[in-house]
């Protein structure tokens, strides 16, 4: 949500800034604008659209060569995306220039301040309230323009990441973070800035994760941090593990594709050395074992596609350990009062580690003692470093919005965290076995990618549909909603995914002639599961629907009642959503190409959502 880049050293700063936004873009692609410093003066470029609209702008009207520059790609909030509302936000002196990311929840009383003084605004953003701030901050004398934000900082409540640069000191970039991510990048006689690793990896892969509430100052050849009173802060550098192809397109269309190809090698990083003689490892997870056994609930919270995975954890930890547990949106945990204590474990799950929902559902968790276990796939990322402990999910870097990888892999580790459980409380299940079945998934989702091309006849077929549903039972309904999902967030079509027996209480009503039915239907060995479902695509089918039947390779007993089959590799009901949703994903990516849509920037959407 908002991408940021800051650079100080000897390369062309416009250059390795808009590189950086180029590898942000997925975080928000309403507008881009970049800062830089020339000749004692604040100097900038900002445009509404893509980042290319501003690549051609600054063809047009370059900007010179500078060795310092700070840039942004934006997601709005506050204010429409136009090119006034775009950042950088410059002060009325024009000496200031600031990036933002977040929301500044205090804004109209800062900014009703300011009018007073008789400041003139020039966007409705919250974000330009900084800048004049920080201009009034720098007007006293020898003011330091670190101080000066941190003193900004202090005014502003919400969240928050700012990067900003004064015309008065070419040499230096300002950053400051409160509960949005901000990564320096440590090189040679040059220092980075950005919301994320991926905008300086073919820099430098040494990185540093800022704290809460620091400000960073970044020079050519210096970082220092420190806390918002000043007081030098305690950081700790780490190695980024992927490479710069982890983040290219490497020869596919999209970065979607890309990533859903990967799923197989996804699956089987996240498993390795995670297993070891048919057993789980979790060796680096930080939590007593006593802990583990005394907890009497989980709740599992977590939004989007990562709710998804959630949902199957449920029925994964529920029927492996007898845990009860319970699976809430992020967004709405925390307003509902829920019953918290030490007894119940909370599994926050993120792709990006920074979604703020779920943030806050972490930190109001924690502060009622409750112990909380991130599955993250963002090392060093705000959620897991506010966990009591963490499992990575190791997708590699996730560029396209509509997560695939990642959420295969979140259900891979709910998998084992579930099979651990188990081991650990002493359960008399064949673990061994089920160990076994679930080291087998990766290569079942290779068996799905090879046979996946009649997938995409099929969105041909029925891009003109005014509505696809998509029905499952037990696992296959949390399948159903994530293939619904990905629908209408890439292909803008209206796409509901239901419990196929709910259908009956109403749903069926929406089934007219023609209406197109995705079913996931459970192993055929599932008997009772499968004899309902059976039933279900009947009902579907005596109202005119049109059926397309995920079902496994060995069930001819569904044959009959497909319009369309796809055909998916056998294994036991709990492990099935994995290589059901891939033919989802590919049906929706080649449903958004079919239309012209961005398959990997749908409208309207960022990837890394931080604002509540
Ligand atoms: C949909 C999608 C979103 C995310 C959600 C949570 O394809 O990607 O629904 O799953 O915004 O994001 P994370 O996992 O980063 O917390």
């Amino acid at each position: 949500m908002c991408g940021i880049v800051g650079y100080v050293g000897p390369q062309s700063a416009t250059k390795v800034v808009i590189d950086g936004l180029r590898r942000l873009e997925y975080r928000g692609y309403d507008s881009a604008g970049i800062a830089t410093i020339q000749d004692g003066l604040i100097t900038f470029r900002k445009r509404a659209g893509k980042l290319g609209i501003l690549e051609s702008e600054l063809e047009q009207n370059p900007l010179l060569n500078t060795h310092t520059a700070i840039g942004h790609t934006r997601w709005a909030t506050h204010g429409g995306p136009n090119d006034s509302n775009a950042h950088p936000h410059i002060s009325a002196d024009g000496k200031v220039a600031v990036i933002h990311n977040g929301i500044i929840e205090n804004f109209t009383e800062l900014k009703n301040e300011l009018l007073k003084s008789g400041v003139d605004f020039q966007s409705e953003t919250d974000t330009e309230v900084v800048a004049h701030l920080l201009s009034e901050a720098m007007n006293v004398k020898d003011a330091e323009l670190a101080d000066a934000l941190r003193s900004v900082c202090k005014r502003l409540r919400g969240a928050f990441t700012l990067v900003v640069v004064h015309a008065d000191h070419p040499d230096l970039v300002v950053g400051a973070r409160r509960n949005s991510p901000l990564v320096v990048g440590l090189g040679t006689a040059e220092n980075f800035l950005a919301s994320d690793v991926a905008a300086f990896i073919e820099h430098t892969r040494t990185a540093i994760e800022l704290g809460q509430d620091q400000v960073v100052e970044l020079r050519a050849d210096s970082v220092h941090v420190t806390d918002f009173d000043g007081n030098a802060a305690q950081t700790s550098q780490y190695e980024v593990t992927w490479d710069i192809q982890a983040a290219e397109k490497s020869g596919y269309d999209t970065f979607m594709l890309k990533e859903i190809n990967e799923q197989p090698k996804a699956v089987a990083d996240t498993l390795l050395g995670r297993i070891r003689d048919n057993h789980i490892v979790l060796d680096d997870l930080k939590f007593d074992l006593d802990v583990l056994k005394s907890i009497d609930k989980i709740i599992i919270t977590a939004c989007g596609t990562a709710y998804h995975a959630g949902l199957i954890a449920k029925y994964a930890i529920e029927h492996w350990t007898r845990i009860p547990c319970e699976v809430e949106l992020a967004s709405e945990f925390r307003y509902r009062d829920p019953v918290l204590n030490e007894k119940i474990l909370i599994i926050a799950i993120s792709q990006s580690g920074e979604t703020m929902d779920t943030l806050m559902a972490t930190r109001y968790a924690r502060e009622q003692g409750s112990k909380v276990l991130a599955i993250c796939n963002t090392q060093g990322s705000t959620i897991p470093r506010e966990s009591d402990a963490v499992i990575y999910t190791h997708a590699g870097p996730e560029i396209a919005v509509a997560s695939t990888k990642a959420f295969i892999t979140q259900v891979i580790t709910v998998y084992v965290f579930a099979l651990f459980l188990a081991q650990v409380r002493g359960s008399s299940m064949d673990i061994e076995a089920l160990v076994r079945e679930v080291s087998d998934m990766s290569a079942k989702v290779d068996v799905v990618l090879d046979t996946i091309e009649p997938v995409k006849q099929l969105a041909e077929q029925f891009k003109d549909a005014s509505s696809v549903l998509f029905i499952g039972r037990h696992v296959g309904f949390p399948v159903a909603l994530e293939g619904a999902l990905k629908l209408k967030e890439l292909a803008y079509m209206h796409a509901e995914g239901f419990a196929a027996g709910e259908l009956k209480h109403g749903p069926i009503a929406l089934i007219e002639p023609g209406v197109p039915v995705i079913v996931i239907v459970p192993p055929a060995k599932d008997s009772v599961l499968h004899e309902k479902i059976v039933s279900n695509i009947q009902e579907v089918r005596a109202r005119g629907a049109k059926t397309i039947i995920v079902a496994e390779e060995n069930d001819d007993i569904v044959e009959q009642f497909a319009d369309y089959l796809i055909r998916i590799p056998q294994c036991p009901t709990l492990l099935q959503p994995v290589v059901s949703v891939v033919p989802l994903q590919v049906f929706a990516a080649e449903m958004a190409t079919v239309k012209g849509y961005d398959v990997d920037q749908p409208r309207n959407l960022a990837k890394s959502v931080t604002v509540e």
